[in-house]
């Protein structure tokens, strides 16, 4: 298909045609309407970071399992590790609450470009613009919160050429009904991540309460019921073809395809290699650990899983732009849109600034780029450093208003939730061996004059031994154990907070990143922010014959497309589908990634695939469709033509790990799982079949496509 994701509200005018024709039977007002119910009311941002669709008229969600494998980590024991073991609630009052987790329902949406941009003309100087426009955007949010009721935001799309506001509902009360075992929620574990073919049932459940009248809740309630949905998801047993139509519906996170090639270059030999590098450092420690002790291993699996993912997209990243050559393809792109802007005095005028500024910003931001990086994936990539950072209003509160008792509880009790989540999961030594490996890169990696005074400390007063200064400060700071933060938050005060050595580490890079970096780096993105704009603006009236997606954001999408298969590499082609024989084949006793639950073993060797097999007696697991999404569409619904479920988006394959900066539509595929697979893992597998029986199951003939 083509390159998009599309906001929903201009469906009719830009792609109705063009999906009617690859096999959609819907109209436009039944994908997204504002007054009636629509596909748009059955399709959730899930926690802000994953996407989920109801598919019963009692709130039943359906996500990925690598959405919801916090929940289901945070549910688990060593006694009852229902991680492990999988997990279906029999009743309404199995199921498990998740204080802090949330879904956002779409109300509306609204172009407010014109608003937001009124009065505003190219010769506005840069500084009133950012201030007109901030706050006009939270005017404009406000206004539409109507006083709390709603969550809204303004985004911008195009580098700020557009503006888009966003209405949504906020369901605090979001419980789990169900998982797979992890070995079929994770099947193939970061050996297949990110690749096909693909035989993982990567699905989970959960449940969408409200108050009695079926308004949101800011958290769980003891009288919550079920949420009625004004619109769930059929669910089709029909099963796909080559060819038929796909649409996905969701909330990608971001893409970048507007990134200029001096950005591409500067991810690619500053910021992927040391992101793949510092974790690479954190996750041979962790597991290291979590090999030895099954308990450890259980506190980390979570932030092992989504550590490991993204390392592994930063590999491939780099790995695909080099391939593709896409730092070389963009800059010819440039040459082209250079020459086309010095083809005309009035286009030299608008957009002459745009190419050299950016290129010029990139050159200083090169410059301190590692120190970022290695804020975020060295010093933050510690855990004390990251809860030293969780005290940070407590101790400006501390600092400023020294005697407001209250303000200083406040703070307090906003800390006592997150502390005894963090410390659930902790392990001061392994932590500790982290912090000696992470921050030795650091002094070893960053520019000298770029370094946090801590440097200093270590080198001259322990010998430059990091290993020596993490002695001192896991002795000597309360960080390390809940009970002696515990003890601090108790009777808190500013002289105790600044000597503690974990606190003072934190503070050290925090102070040095704020007052050192950030100050060059701001300055330098401030010129970026404007010549970015214009660049995206001359992009499109150069190449006006062309309808651009804007960047994702994290705001409501669709892409469409069809089941399609791929050429991999030369000579090497890939079906559109797997099967169960696939799990048979990739089974390994021996290595955790590839275990096959003793169950399902049997029940696969038995072919028990019930109803959900296919034509040819297969039971279906993955398709591959060629929808545009990226990381945040995890858990979204493929729709087919009708309108109907047929998969569970839940990855993309390595060949395209550069389509978040660069789209290739030979390349790029959306790997789903088939939803037989899901609901054969529900009723046969967990036997549970009357989480299915809650659905609306339909069998209405091939899909159209
Ligand atoms: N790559 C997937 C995504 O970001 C996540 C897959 C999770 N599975 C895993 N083995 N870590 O959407």
């Amino acid at each position: 298909a083509d390159e998009g994701m599309w906001l929903p509200l201009f469906v009719k005018r830009l792609n109705q045609a063009d999906m009617q024709k690859k096999g959609l039977k819907l109209t436009a007002e039944e994908i997204y309407d504002v007054n009636n119910a629509s596909l748009k009311d059955a399709v959730v941002q899930l926690g802000g970071f994953c996407t989920g669709e109801f598919v019963s008229s009692q709130g039943l969600l359906l996500t990925n399992h690598h959405c919801g494998y916090d929940a289901i980590q945070t549910h688990s024991t060593p006694q009852n590790n229902i991680l492990q073991k999988g997990f279906f609630a029999t009743t309404r009052a199995d199921e498990k609450t998740n204080p802090g987790l949330f879904v956002d329902i779409l109300v509306r949406m609204e172009d407010v470009t014109g608003k937001v941009l009124e009065g505003i003309t190219p010769g506005t100087p840069e500084q009133e613009r950012i201030a007109i426009v901030q706050k006009r955007q939270k005017d404009m949010a406000d206004a539409a919160k109507a006083n709390g009721q709603y969550v809204a935001y303004v985004r911008d799309m195009f580098g700020g050429n557009e503006y888009y506001l966003f209405v949504y509902q906020r369901f605090g009360d979001v419980r789990l009904v169900g998982a797979p075992p992890e070995a079929v929620g994770k099947f193939g574990g970061d050996t297949d991540n990110w690749m096909w073919p693909r035989h993982t049932g990567d699905f989970s459940m959960f449940r969408v309460y409200a108050s009695k009248s079926n308004k949101p809740t800011a958290g769980p309630e003891p009288d919550n019921v079920p949420y009625v949905p004004k619109k769930h998801l059929p669910v089709s047993l029909q099963g796909v073809s080559e060819g038929d139509f796909a649409m996905v519906f969701g909330f990608p996170g971001r893409t970048q395809r507007f990134l200029p090639a001096a950005g591409l270059q500067m991810t690619l030999d500053q910021s992927n290699p040391a992101r793949i590098k510092l974790r690479d450092t954190r996750l041979k420690l962790w597991k290291e650990d979590m090999d030895q002790d099954p308990a450890l291993r259980l506190k980390y699996a979570s932030k092992y899983a989504s550590i490991a993912n993204y390392w592994k997209y930063f590999i491939g990243q780099n790995e695909g732009m080099k391939r593709l050559k896409t730092v070389d393809t963009k800059k010819a792109e440039e040459a082209a849109l250079d020459q086309w802007i010095r083809a005309d005095q009035a286009r030299v005028q608008q957009y002459g600034e745009a190419l050299s500024s950016i290129n010029q910003a990139y050159m200083g931001l090169r410059e301190y780029n590692l120190s970022s990086n290695y804020v975020n994936e060295a010093a933050f990539g510690t855990e004390i450093v990251t809860l030293a950072s969780r005290m940070m209003p407590l101790y400006m509160t501390l600092k400023t208003t020294p005697t407001d008792k209250e303000a200083i509880q406040k703070a307090v009790d906003g800390l006592k939730e997150p502390v005894a989540e963090y410390f659930k999961d902790y392990s001061a030594p392994t932590d500790k061996k982290v912090f000696v490996a992470l921050m030795s890169l650091y002094g070893k990696d960053v520019p000298q004059g770029q370094l946090p005074d801590v440097f200093e400390t270590v080198q001259k007063q322990y010998g430059n031994s990091w290993s020596k200064y993490a002695d001192y400060v896991y002795t000597n700071s309360f960080l390390t154990s809940e009970a002696k933060v515990n003890a601090f938050l108790a009777n808190p005060t500013l002289v105790k907070l600044e000597a503690d050595p974990g606190f003072k580490t934190f503070n050290s890079v925090y102070t040095n990143y704020t007052q050192n970096i950030l100050p060059k780096t701001q300055a330098l993105q401030g010129g970026l922010t404007r010549a970015n704009r214009l660049y995206v603006a001359a992009l499109r009236e150069k190449n006006n014959e062309k309808v651009y997606s804007p960047d994702a954001n994290s705001t409501i999408r669709l892409s469409y497309g069809s089941v399609r298969p791929y050429k991999g590499r030369d000579a090497v082609r890939y079906d559109y589908k797997t099967t169960a024989q696939g799990i048979l084949e990739k089974e390994d006793p021996t290595n955790e990634e590839f275990v096959v639950p003793k169950k399902e073993l049997e029940l696969l060797k038995q072919k028990d695939y019930g109803r959900f097999a296919d034509k040819d007696g297969n039971l279906p697991v993955a398709f591959i469709t060629d929808n545009d999404i990226t990381g945040g569409n995890s858990g979204s619904p493929v729709i087919n033509g009708r309108g109907e479920l047929i998969g569970l988006a839940f990855d993309g394959n390595w060949e395209a790990m550069t389509g978040d900066l660069a789209y290739d539509p030979e390349l790029k595929r959306c790997i789903n799982a088939d939803i037989r697979y899901v609901l054969w893992c529900i009723e046969k597998l967990g036997g549970a079949r009357h989480i299915v029986d809650e659905m609306t199951i339909v069998n209405n003939g091939p899909n159209p496509g």
